[in-house]
Order: C-alpha cells, then structure tokens, then sequence
C-alpha cells in the first residue's frame, strides 16, 4: 500500500504539485529524517518531479512539517484549537491563508505525529482526494497498536505462512536488512507502534546479552518510525539464563534478578516497551508452578519494569488438561477473582474468543466482566485457522464483528471497541495486539490479500469504529487500483471472503473441528489426543440424536458469564443468533432453523454455501483481469483455486463425517462428494 503510483490526471497531479512544491522541515533529527526519506521517495513517484525541501519556513514554503511549539507565532492562533483536541500521538494537516499565500501546514504535540501525518497526506494522494481545502485532525483512539510476532531465534516462525522470520539473527547487530525499515514503514504508515519480537512460546536466550544486543539495533531502527520494542519474557529464565534455583515470583533472588535484566534492558533500550507474558497456559512455565497465582508472577516482574515506565501484558490465554470444567469457561474463572489486583502496569491480553482464533467465535466473556483491569484485545492476523496464506478471507471483517458486539456489561452501549479504547471503564492503558502475518516472502504476508489484513488491523487499532468496507476500499485503491469499476467488486469479494469460511469450515457455530496440530485441514472424526480438550470430537459433541455443544443452563452453562441479557439471548434457542447456534446448544438433527429447514440441511447447505462464494470469488477475480499486472493476476488466480478444492475439501469431509450420526441425504442443493 506504499505503492506509490503514479498519478496520470494532470489537473489532480497539478494540484498535489503546487501544495508539494516547496516544503519546510526545520529538524535533522531522526523522525524528521524519515518523513522526509518517505517524501523525498513518494513525491517523484507520485508525480513525476523533483521535491525541493527547506530548512525552516520561508516565504516560499507551501508545506510545512513541524511541531505545534516550532511553528512561527502568527500561525498558532489558527490551529490552537485543534491542537488541543489530539492527543500526544495525533496531527493536524491543515490548508491555511496565510502571509496572502496558501500553505498547507502537517503539525503535531510530537514528531511522531508529523509522521503519521505525512504518511496520511501520502495516502490522501494515493486515493487522489482534494487537499485544497484539507483539514484532518485525527488521533489513535488506542495507546499501543501492537503485532505480535511468534517468531523464534532459530527463524522458524510459529503459525507462520509467509516463509521465515524477518529477524536475521545471525547478522544482527551489524547488518541492518532494508526489511527492517521497509517493515518500519508499512507499520507507521497505519500507525503501528509497538512490536513484540518473539514467539509467545518464549526461548529465554533472548534475554542474554547477546541477543539484546540484536534487539537493541532493531530498536534503533524502530524508533525513527515511532515503534516500540517489547519481548516475551519466559517465566522461568531466572533458572534457564540466570543459574537460579527456582523461578518463585515471591523469592527476593528472583525479584532481583528481572529487576537487573530491566535494567541491563532499558541501558540499551532506553524506550523499551515491557513484556509479553504466556504464563501456565498450554505447558509454559508460570507462577501457579510455585503455588503462586497470575497477580503474583505479573506484579513481580511489573516492578522490575515500573521504574523505567514499562508494561507487562500479561496472557490470559489459559486453559487446562487437569481441568474438566468447559475449556471456553476456564480463563474467565481463573481471572476473574484477580480484577483489580494487577499493578497499574499491566495489561491483560485476552483473545478475541473464548477458544482459540476460530473462523467465528462468540465474544470472550472477560471482556466487559472484568471492570478494573485493561484489557488488550488479541487478534489474530496470521490466518492459522482460517486457510493460512493460501485462502483469501479478508480479516478486518472478523474483527469488527468482535468489535462493534455490545457485551451490556454496562448497560446497552457496552461494546468491545468501547472496552478496549477505554472509555468504557476510563482505564490508564489501552492495547490492541495483532499475532502477526508477516515474513520473508518476496510480498511479506503470503498470500497478497493477507496484506489487507496486517493493514486493516493497524487501522482498526488506530480507530477501532470505522468500517471494513472503508478499509477493504482504501487498501484495493492503494495497493492495486484507484478505478471504480475494479474496486467495487473486488470489494465485495473482500467483504465476503469471511463468511465464506465459515460457511465451508466451521458453520452455524461448529468449532475446533480441524486436523491435529497444524489446524488447516478438516479433522471433525479425531478423537484419540492425549488431551481430550484437543479432541474436536470434544467441540461438536456428535451423536445420533444431534449435534452441537450445549453450554446453556442444561449444559455447561458458559453463557452464565455474560452479562444478564447476553446470557438470556444465548440461553435461549429462538433468540440466539443463528451463527452461533451450536456454539451453545446441542439440537436435534430434525431441529428446525429460522427458515424452515432442518437443522442437517442447513448445515450442509451452508458448507455449498461457503463452496459457492468461493466460485464467485473466482469468477469476480476473473473479471478483474484487466486492471492488475498479468502477475498480481495470476497469483491470486492460482491461489483461489486451491481455496475452491480445499473448501469442496471442507464441505465433503465434514458432511460425510456427519452424516455416519445423522443418517440423513443430502440435500439436492449441495453438491455430492466425488
Ligand atoms: C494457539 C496456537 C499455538 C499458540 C497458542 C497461544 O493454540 O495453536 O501455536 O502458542 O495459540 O496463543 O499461545
């Protein structure tokens, strides 16, 4: 989406020329060196000429880039008012009158912001809007826009499907890959500003002094382009890299020990962010090891952090094989009791859904419930069960689904997006994270259209209310083509890429029904893993009479932990909404939907469903020929069409397999399996 085309209407290109003609920076430091880098590559690109630049504003300045405080006297009066209404990271792009000439001025509190800005005049051009009379103001609504990268030290990347880790370990710290500028870019150009390094799954070596050193030179990099560093940190690296005894967040040692890696940390990284904890979830090490609980471990490691003013964001990822109680139900009970204990500097990171990254889940029940910790969001980006980088699903769809869903928590109104931006409970640090889609490949993510998914999630993170529409339309119009003609209907085709997996993989609120351990093909008959909870046969609780997972009142009863009205609507067969339907009841086959059919029918209806956008994806794409390069054509072609098997793929499987327990034909609507 840095594309930078050229722009071919001279009347438009005219207009962008005279405000571009002469522009001011007055500082050499490192962010003004790189907007002007940003300009001084996109301006020639974008109109076909030589950008001159000026130190400090002169009387041929046509636009000028710098901070509130730097600007001539004459001139803050006319924006006073809008420098007031952003925030420490926001901007103002601003046409003013001025000296009896037109000057279009970027300002901000802070140099990061005139990089947002000037990003943003960029893409303004990109989507050929008129800038005559612009006048932007604009803030992040969310303090941290984080990815999370589960990337390990030995480049392997975990949920990875676009080649291997960007991090060139080995020739770090001398050798900086333009990769790591490039991925700079791409991420302050939506407003990214904090990336976590490592795999979840944390390897403590990353905390020796010899891989800080690495961390270090990628932190100066970052920091130019307004990115923070944060690590993971492994519970037990006391033990592992610090020849201690035991890793107990109550023993003084080990306080003292992640005090002086703070801050051996924060001696090279001076704005190092904090860390990124997975604690006794899924086999890693934690407190609860010690007998001690999530407060405990957090809050320790969180006053190593607080004298350097780092955060600690704190998994809540967590579900156990020793526990019977439903996996959807534990973490909200194990956190629960908790809210309000963490120390100001930590965050808890909960996923989106109660299971894990389904193709649709309802929305996790922490959120809202817990009113006096923050809470970050964790989406995520990487498409681990949704196809990896070989389907097209356009995720921005998926997260404004969870977004804009209303949890009542306090009242009507109570949505997700009001949680996590904070103006729900008025909490001090708000924090959306995106397990990140990127590596190695020659076009970052993969598949091309997963691009549109690493920048839809930093915009939604920059503003959790706008649409995906708008997001699926700005990113085909920056990264492909700005006609009309190409870009609604490959709009559409973005915009329904997400049901379409749903309705080939997982419909009417099946889940966790794929193939062990690598999530990608279908595995609804598997049921023989060491840990029943990874069963899928667990998740849909087939039988002769039925199918679906019951956890209303009669059943497991997750729906107690949402707020009154969202647990009515659940509990409730006739009002719940039918995407989420064996999400939460077990029903009969013969059970009758909404629309009159049975409950077998509509599910194999809906897996011909998802096969059949698929189809139109493919014949949309087709009609798009024209107006892509035969390459970028070709690509997505070939990539749809494995998308069409593995959903005929989906759809076959599932139902054959369902129906040994139903015992019922297919409808004639849905194709026969060959
Ligand atoms: C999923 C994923 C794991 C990952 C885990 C997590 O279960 O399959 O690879 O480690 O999520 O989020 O911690």
């Amino acid at each position: 989406w840095l594309k930078y085309n050229l722009i071919e209407n001279s009347e438009l290109s005219d207009s962008y020329s005279k405000i571009t003609n002469s522009i001011s920076i007055s500082s050499e430091s490192e962010v003004f060196k790189n907007l002007k880098k940003e300009l001084s590559l996109a301006l020639p690109k974008i109109l076909n000429n030589k950008t001159k630049f000026q130190n400090g504003f002169t009387n041929e300045t046509t636009l000028l880039i710098d901070t509130f405080k730097n600007l001539p006297t004459d001139l803050k009066p006319k924006i006073q008012k809008s420098i007031d209404s952003v925030n420490e990271e926001g901007f103002i792009i601003k046409s003013i009158a001025f000296n009896n000439k037109q000057l279009t001025i970027i300002t901000a509190k802070k140099e990061v912001g005139l990089l947002y800005g000037t990003f943003k005049l960029l893409e303004f051009m990109q989507l050929h809007k008129p800038l005559t009379d612009i006048d932007v103001v604009d803030s992040p609504k969310i303090q941290l826009r984080m990815l999370n990268h589960w990337d390990n030290l030995d480049r392997s990347v975990e949920r990875g499907y676009a080649g291997f880790s960007l991090w060139n370990w080995q020739k770090l710290p001398e050798h900086i890959d333009q990769r790591y500028i490039d991925y700079a870019r791409a991420n302050a150009s939506i407003g990214i500003n904090a990336t976590v390094l490592t795999n979840v799954n944390a390897n403590a070596l990353v905390l020796t002094p010899m891989y800080l050193e690495k961390v270090e030179a990628l932190a100066n990099v970052f920091r130019g382009y307004g990115i923070k560093v944060y690590l993971t940190a492994r519970f037990s690296a006391p033990i592992e890299i610090g020849n201690l005894e035991t890793a107990d967040p109550l023993d003084s040692e080990v306080q003292k020990w992640w005090a002086n890696k703070a801050s051996e940390i924060y001696k090279r990284i001076p704005d190092f962010g904090g860390f990124l904890v997975k604690a006794n979830s899924e086999g890693q090490p934690g407190p609860q090891n010690y007998g001690r609980n999530h407060v405990d471990g957090a809050n320790m490691m969180a006053t190593a952090l607080e004298p350097f003013g780092g955060n600690v964001i704190w998994r809540a990822f967590v579900y156990s094989e020793h526990d019977d109680t439903d996996r959807a139900k534990q973490a909200y009970d194990e956190f629960l009791p908790y809210d309000g204990k963490f120390k100001d500097n930590v965050v808890v990171q909960v996923k989106n859904g109660p299971i894990d990254f389904q193709p649709r889940e309802p929305f996790h029940p922490m959120f809202g419930a817990l009113k006096k910790t923050p809470l970050a969001m964790e989406f995520q980006i990487t498409q681990e069960y949704l196809g990896f980088s070989s389907h097209l699903v356009f995720l921005p769809k998926l997260f404004e689904e969870v977004l804009d869903t209303d949890t009542y928590q306090k009242g009507k109104g109570s949505t997700i997006a009001k949680i996590i931006d904070g103006s729900l409970y008025r909490n001090k640090i708000t924090v959306m994270a995106g397990v990140s889609n990127i590596g190695t490949d020659i076009n970052w993510t993969g598949h091309p259209f997963a691009q549109a998914n690493w920048y839809g999630f930093g915009r939604l993170a920059w503003d959790p209310y706008i649409s995906s529409e708008q997001i699926a339309d700005e990113w085909l119009r920056l990264t492909y083509n700005t006609d009309d003609a190409f870009v609604e209907p490959v709009k559409r085709m973005m915009l329904t890429s997400r049901e379409a997996v749903v309705n080939y993989m997982n419909p009417i609120g099946l889940h966790h029904i794929f193939d062990t351990g690598h999530h990608y093909g279908p595995g609804p008959w598997v049921d023989n893993l060491g840990r029943p909870d990874w069963n899928p046969v667990y998740y849909h609780q087939t039988d002769t009479e039925g199918i679906g997972f019951d956890r209303t009142t009669s059943g497991s009863n997750a729906t107690e932990q949402y707020a009154p009205h969202v647990q009515d609507m659940y509990n409730d067969v006739t009002a719940i909404p039918e995407e989420y339907l064996l999400w939460f009841h077990h029903l009969p086959w013969n059970y009758k939907l909404k629309n009159g059919e049975i409950l077998w029918d509509g599910i194999a209806i809906k897996y011909q469903e998802g096969v059949d956008q698929v189809k139109t994806m493919i014949k949309t794409w087709d009609a798009s020929k024209s107006y892509v390069s035969e390459q970028e054509y070709n690509d997505v072609k070939m990539l749809l069409q494995i998308q069409l098997k593995e959903a005929q793929w989906w759809r076959d499987a599932c139902l054959l397999y369902f129906q040994t327990f139903s015992k019922l034909p297919l409808p004639d609507k849905v194709e026969k399996p060959t």
